[in-house]
């Protein structure tokens, strides 16, 4: 499993996630995940809210009372394949009539009422904010009543729950840092599905990592759709802060200082983040990073184009430049650092020559690997507003193609470089090919594979080299 499960990620998508449950309750849940890290991590905020509710959790979607999705909707593909799932429940629900079906997330606060009301083909709906409502929600189907909450908060950081951990390894585990978005990318949904920017108090952070810690986690991956934002000043909007008090203002926490107080609160923690957004990323975090053995040396930087035209037509606020002079400063201080993208091909107007601006950034830095899209118009935000979506479907699939085939060459190029060093892994379970081996990541979020030793378990820390490699994976030997 890759650090980033974006709905290209096949490995995750529509993992069904199970934990132990509880004796007394006696209701059934199936709870299916597609999307972004930020969407399993909600299923397990439903999944602790429904469990205090008579729920517990089933891998057989035969067998239970309720099904909830948790959805995408960031792509129109995203959305495709949720709706192919709601057939098939439906399918199911024609033969055990008492069975609830629910979506959850993006694309139930992007449709709102149409998959209850227009298509019927759902008998509950909740947006991203309105989790805690889920218990009322269900009673509310019962009784025949309308059971839909797309309200969108200014305060929901679901903060004080503890989420139980659910379909994971036991040794690594996501925790939300905040929550919506900001910045109004023309081309994006985010910011209408999960409403404004707010971030999660520090302490309430702190502790459910050392909670991980305590029950045997060794790494945690701090989540936000933009980490490097985070500033906690004592609770709402962060477009609010200038309105904070001045006490709580120089008490505010902002990025660095949180994962500098995670990293020294946890030492033994590997602790890694994701997502940054290049105009957020100032140098405190980057010292901090470097500061810290057990911060994770990558970074996950899209930076979707590398035209500084289509970046203004994007609303990105960084230009080509600034962006180079980003990645420069962030290897002089991070010199091991491992650096990962997102790019959008064929966005509105996008020229050959700004495409090729693409080609030539993803040269200068080299990436380890990224995730690579085609522009796929999103109803409702800007870009499908005021801009036409006219570049070729065919010339969005080969631009995204040269894309993909230089980041090819690139990754084997890094895993290239890597040969013959020695790394800390972190062992988190079998190698999926080989029970006889180990599979870990090293601080660069690089895959290892490596033979098993006695006494080894997963969640140790091991120093393994590197000998050979495939495009995405090192394979080495314990020293
Ligand atoms: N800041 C967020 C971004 C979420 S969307 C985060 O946590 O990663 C993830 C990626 O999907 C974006 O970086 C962008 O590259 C891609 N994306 C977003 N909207 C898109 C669209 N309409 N078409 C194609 N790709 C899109
Ligand atoms: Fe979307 Fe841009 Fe925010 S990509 S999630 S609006 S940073």
């Amino acid at each position: 499993m890759q650090l980033n499960i974006k709905d290209t990620d096949e490995s995750r998508q529509g993992e069904s996630m199970v934990l132990e449950g509880r004796k007394d309750n006696n209701k059934k849940l199936f709870i299916e995940s597609y999307g972004c890290q930020m969407n399993f991590s909600d299923s397990e905020i439903v999944a602790s809210i429904l469990l205090d509710n008579g729920y517990n959790t089933t891998s057989e979607m035969e067998e239970a009372d309720l099904i909830l999705v948790n959805t995408c909707a960031i792509r129109h593909k995203a959305e495709d394949t949720v709706r192919k799932r709601l057939t098939e429940y439906n399918a199911l629900k024609k033969k055990n009539p008492q069975m609830k079906v629910g979506v959850l997330g993006c694309m139930a606060e992007r449709l709102k009422t149409k998959l209850l009301e227009e298509e019927k083909i759902v008998d509950l709906v909740a947006g991203p904010d309105a989790y805690r409502d889920l218990p009322k929600l269900l009673e509310d189907v019962d009784d025949g009543r309308q059971a839909i909450n797309v309200i969108l908060s200014k305060e929901e950081t679901y903060a004080d729950l503890n989420p139980v951990r659910l379909g994971g390894n036991g040794v690594t585990a996501f925790v939300s840092i905040t929550r919506g978005c900001d910045n109004m990318c023309t081309f994006c949904v985010v910011p209408f599905t999960r409403g404004r920017e707010r971030s999660r108090e520090p302490e309430s952070i702190i502790s459910e990592c050392e909670n991980l810690w305590e029950n045997g986690y060794r790494e945690v991956t701090l989540l936000g759709q933009n980490v490097d934002s985070y500033l906690w000043y004592g609770g709402g909007l962060k477009k609010d802060f200038s309105k904070a008090t001045d006490e709580q203002k120089t008490n505010a926490v902002d990025f660095a200082e949180l994962l500098d107080r995670v990293a020294m609160r946890v030492p033994g923690m590997r602790i890694r983040f994701s997502t940054s957004n290049p105009q957020d990323m100032h140098e405190s975090v980057l010292r901090t990073m470097a500061k810290h053995n057990n911060i994770c040396k990558s970074i996950h930087l899209p930076f979707q184009s590398g035209s500084t035209e289509v970046l203004k037509r994007m609303n990105r606020q960084h230009s080509r430049e600034e962006y180079i002079a980003l990645i420069d400063k962030i290897k002089q201080i991070i010199p091991n650092i491992a650096l990962s993208h997102d790019i959008i091909a064929g966005f509105c107007g996008e020229t050959e020559e700004e495409h090729r601006e693409t080609l030539s950034l993803m040269e200068y830095v080299k990436y380890d690997f990224g995730y690579m899209f085609a522009y796929s118009e999103r109803p409702g935000t800007p870009a499908h507003r005021k801009m036409a979506d006219d570049v070729p479907e065919e010339v969005k699939k080969r631009r995204l193609q040269e894309i993909i085939d230089l980041q090819q060459i690139h990754s084997k190029e890094r895993m290239n470089s890597y040969l013959g060093q020695t790394f800390e892994v972190l062992i988190e379970g079998n190698s999926k090919k080989n029970t006889n081996e180990w599979y870990g990541r090293t601080t660069q979020n690089t895959v290892m594979v490596f033979p098993k030793i006695q006494g080894t378990k997963p969640g140790d820390f091991v120093m393994v080299r590197a000998d050979s490699c495939t495009s995405a994976t090192l394979i080495g030997e314990m020293v």
